[in-house]
């Protein structure tokens, strides 16, 4: 007897041996399709290549996918665990046609593989058609051989299958298995067709049409055959029984839960073990793609599943967290065929681990509560609204939670009042935010994050992702439509645009519909911490709300934001080391063209302290170890070594990111630090790590600012070029530079000083007279005086030769113009000590400088010095002065 795996094979096989591409399973969030919760179906991952959108090198396709139903249009959550073939998690077997081959070869395919290669024999089978479809009536006679009474014609929508409200649909032809007469049950069509005793187990749908959101429906280029068969329905059929829960792989898992929770796997815990095995499957599945338990969307529904399991496991009777105990079971079952989720097995045992922890008190005392109600209630009837609103509000406990805990008692919920109790409380967080002062700007996104709620994030995994428009603001206020030429901001249910937080910039890239429209987004912004906000003008087209539009993210800018963002972990860490422990991250902006780091130090960084940080970086990325993001408790992040940001506001839970080996300290991780930003997925995906500059932002805070990858490998070749244009010049190679620079700036010193030297001496000893400078002193009223014009000197060295001239004199007056080389002129007097009763230097300058049209003059009786503007009147200056000593030496 076949198990599941050999089945799936099995399937594959046959299909590859038809000329079927078999294809990996698409993942569980399709990104190809803002309408779905959750790939619900096997044909979700070729919802595109069905309407033409998209083509692949091949025409034929089978696949085993994952599925999950759990809200939306296909939603089994409720029932699970107490039917036979209800899950929220299962594997759909489906072969497909891309405008290729018709319905006559689907029949014959789905026959032969089921009669001949599964060997199931014909009078257990039946068939349905649409009650139009004379041809499929016609095919399954021919083909199959089945008699008419064997053909049921069924006029509902059950045979006109549709992926959702939108997208690829057409009539179906399902085959049916008989289970038996000891089963109860009629055939299809029939009264008491619900019963198990004939079961579907392969749906062809003849996909014809597109339907569109307004009710409108398209041929499709081509018709198409899509084709489902639940993996673990014919398993069950295939292992002789009519109960999915008994085929081998999932009494696998019930039998593991009951080992874990020493209890009967068959006793009066059925139901919870049934329920713990399939919920098991579809939380796992989740969380190996991606999704994390939120209160918003996705999450929101993957957390249902996990509370609902959870509720479960206290029902048998665990103590302790029970679910993550189950892992190694169902990776032991589909690892080998599902890779990603050996890949993820820590992620998600780590997570199943953490909501049940935390879940555990909540879920007893809540149940406490419920239990006290059921009483008052007298154990029947309806639980008010309210009651099961507390449950939700302080207790976490969703209402299907509730509702499941309440079935087995024959109870249920008041729906309509718990509705009003939401209503209520979304009206009373109105009030409040209204009257807490915030701008009446802001005002527009809290209506919009309140009719429309959080925008869901898939950037994480993603660049790409259809979303649905949800609404579109011109001049900050909400229309209907956008035109062309507008400015304008877009709101989508889902994204892959990272919105401007935590330092990182928001995502460019580009949003555009199927019918021409395209809106280059130049930012996208984060409003009320989880609503993303794309910005830019609507370049063609048009777009209206309601509409789906593809949103592509400028790969290239985020893959180098990427890299920033996760090199600023490592500096933060490297810095910490290096520096030392009071590094604290101060502030951060993280784009794709650098990355900046603000961080507390109370002096410059050294060269050699520079140099280390660079080394250590470069030494983790060359590690190139997968980074890590797990979901974890605040106390929990920080209790594992996680930076916490000071100011950071935290929700109940926080993404923790790790990087890298600590080669030093017992391969422990690198860095841990809490973090909502896009990192790479390696760290070798930062390539190069470069620090370019490094400053003061305000007294104990520094700043320096880094480059990685293809900005760091670019701005490292354009040094290179400096150093060599700069050696080139000197005929020098590169690494003597630094040498010769700094004998150059010697010998410079030196020649300057020589040339002021010289300069000197040629004033002293040049001029009209010719011969030393003692040859120009002359004589006034018995008073020695040198009086010279000093062409080329500098006027800030003529004190100093003011200076030698006194002590030349011994006694006397000295008075220098100097005419420098721009034309200007500038006075100095001295007067030595001995003289300074009958001449002041002061005086005596500013008489100089006034013939020389300057107005000043300052310093002591013995030195005082001047500007003149005009160095033309140079002798005059010097004639004033004369005259000014002759004067006062007269009047001696
Ligand atoms: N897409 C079809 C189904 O899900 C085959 O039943």
């Amino acid at each position: 007897m076949d198990g599941l795996n050999e089945i799936r094979r099995k399937f594959l096989d046959y299909f590859r041996a038809q000329g079927h591409e078999a294809v990996p399973s698409g993942p569980l969030v399709p990104n190809n399709d803002p309408t779905l919760l959750f790939t619900n179906a096997g044909m979700v991952p070729f919802k595109n290549v069905f309407t033409g959108q998209e083509t692949r090198p091949y025409v034929r396709a089978a696949s085993a996918q994952k599925c999950v139903r759990a809200g939306g249009k296909h939603n089994d959550l409720d029932n699970v665990g107490y039917t036979a073939r209800h899950h929220t998690f299962f594997e759909m077997l489906g072969n497909f046609s891309f405008g290729d081959y018709f319905k006559a070869e689907a029949i014959e395919f789905a026959w032969t593989l089921i009669t001949k290669e599964f060997g199931i024999p014909k009078d257990r089978l039946m068939a349905t058609v649409y009650a139009e479809d004379d041809e499929a009536f016609d095919l399954w006679k021919k083909i199959a051989g089945l008699p008419d009474a064997k053909i049921i014609r069924i006029p509902t929508s059950d045979n006109f299958w549709s992926m959702g409200d939108t997208g690829p649909c057409g009539p179906c032809s399902e085959i049916f298995f008989d289970h038996g007469d000891r089963i109860p049950g009629g055939p299809p069509g029939s009264p008491d067709q619900d019963g198990d005793r004939f079961i579907e187990i392969w749906n062809l749908v003849f996909m014809q049409y597109e339907q569109h959101a307004d009710g409108t429906r398209a041929n499709l280029p081509k018709p198409s055959i899509d084709t489902g068969m639940g993996l673990e329905r014919i398993a069950a059929v295939l292992q002789g029984t009519h109960d999915n829960y008994a085929t081998d792989l999932m009494r696998a898992l019930i039998v593991a839960s009951a080992e874990a929770s020493k209890s009967d796997p068959d006793g009066a815990q059925a139901v919870s073990h049934r329920v713990i095995a399939d919920h098991l499957r579809s939380s796992s599945f989740l969380i190996a793609d991606g999704v994390m338990p939120s209160n918003e969307g996705r999450g929101y529904v993957l957390r249902r599943i996990m509370r609902r399991a959870m509720r479960h496991a206290q029902l048998v009777g665990v103590a302790d967290p029970l679910m993550h105990r189950l892992v190694p079971a169902l990776v032991r079952q589909m690892g080998d065929a599902y890779p990603e989720l050996r890949r993820a097995e820590a992620l998600v045992t780590e997570t199943l681990k953490l909501e049940e922890t935390r879940f555990r008190d909540t879920l007893a005392r809540g149940l406490k509560l419920l239990d006290d109600e059921v009483e008052q209630l007298g154990g029947r009837g309806v639980l008010p609204g309210e009651v099961a609103f507390k449950l939700y509000d302080t207790y976490g406990f969703p209402l299907d939670l509730t509702q499941d805990a309440l079935r087995s008692r024959g109870m249920s919920v008041d729906q309509t009042g718990f509705d009003a109790a939401m209503a209520k409380q979304r009206q009373d967080a109105r009030a409040a935010w209204a009257g807490s002062g915030e701008k009446a700007t802001e005002a527009v996104w809290f209506e919009l994050r309140e009719a429309h709620g959080a925008t869901e994030f898939l950037g994480y995994e993603s660049e790409v992702a259809e979303g649905k428009v949800v609404a579109l603001l011109v001049g900050g206020q909400p229309v209907d439509a956008v035109e062309a030429g507008q400015e304008a901001a877009i709101i989508t249910n889902q994204t892959p645009f990272y919105g401007e937080s935590g330092g990182q910039v928001g995502d460019t890239g580009i949003i555009f519909s199927a019918d021409g429209a395209e809106f280059p987004v130049i930012d996208t912004m984060k409003k009320l911490g989880d609503m993303h906000v794309h910005i830019g003008k609507l370049a063609r087209g048009r777009l209206t709300v309601g509409g789906i539009v593809e949103m592509k993210v400028d790969k290239a800018l985020r893959d180098a934001t990427r890299a920033n963002h996760s090199a600023t972990h490592l500096v933060h860490e490297a810095l910490r080391r290096v520096l030392g422990p009071h590094v604290t991250q101060k502030g951060s902006m993280v784009g794709p063209e650098r990355l900046r780091f603000d961080f507390s130090h109370p002096k410059p960084m050294t060269v050699g302290e520079i140099a280390e940080v660079e080394t250590i970086v470069n030494r983790i990325i060359r590690q190139n170890t997968e980074v890590s993001t797990r979901l974890m408790t605040p106390d929990d992040a920080i209790a594992a070594g996680a930076l916490a940001l000071f100011g950071e506001k935290y929700g109940e839970e926080v993404r923790v990111l790790a990087m890298g080996v600590d080669d030093a300290k017992d391969n422990h991780t690198y860095s841990v630090e809490l973090c909502g930003g896009t990192h790479v997925r390696r760290v070798g995906d930062i390539a190069i790590f470069k620090i370019v500059s490094e400053s003061a932002v305000a007294s104990g805070i520094r700043r320096i600012e880094a480059l990685t990858g293809e900005g760091a490998r670019a701005y490292l070749s354009q040094q290179e070029r400096i150093a060599k244009e700069a050696a080139g010049a000197l005929k020098i190679a590169p690494e003597d530079l630094p040498a010769r620079v700094v004998s150059l700036m010697e010998e410079r010193k030196r020649l300057e000083r020589e040339l002021a030297e010289a300069r000197k001496k040629l004033a002293m000893g040049g001029g009209a007279s010719g011969g030393d400078a003692g040859s120009q002193i002359e004589e006034m009223g018995g008073v020695k005086l040198i009086l010279r014009k000093l062409e080329g000197v500098n006027p800030k060295d003529l004190r100093g030769l003011v200076d030698d001239g006194k002590k030349q004199l011994g006694s006397g007056v000295v008075a220098f113009v100097a005419i420098s080389e721009d034309g200007k002129g500038a006075i100095a007097v001295g007067v030595t000590a001995d003289l300074t009763g009958r001449f002041n230097a002061v005086e005596l300058v500013k008489a100089g400088a006034k013939a020389m049209g300057g107005s000043g003059g300052g310093g002591r009786p013995d030195m005082a010095q001047a500007g003149g503007p005009d160095a033309s009147k140079a002798d005059a200056a010097l004639e004033a002065v004369r005259g000014a000593i002759g004067a006062l030496a007269g009047a001696a």
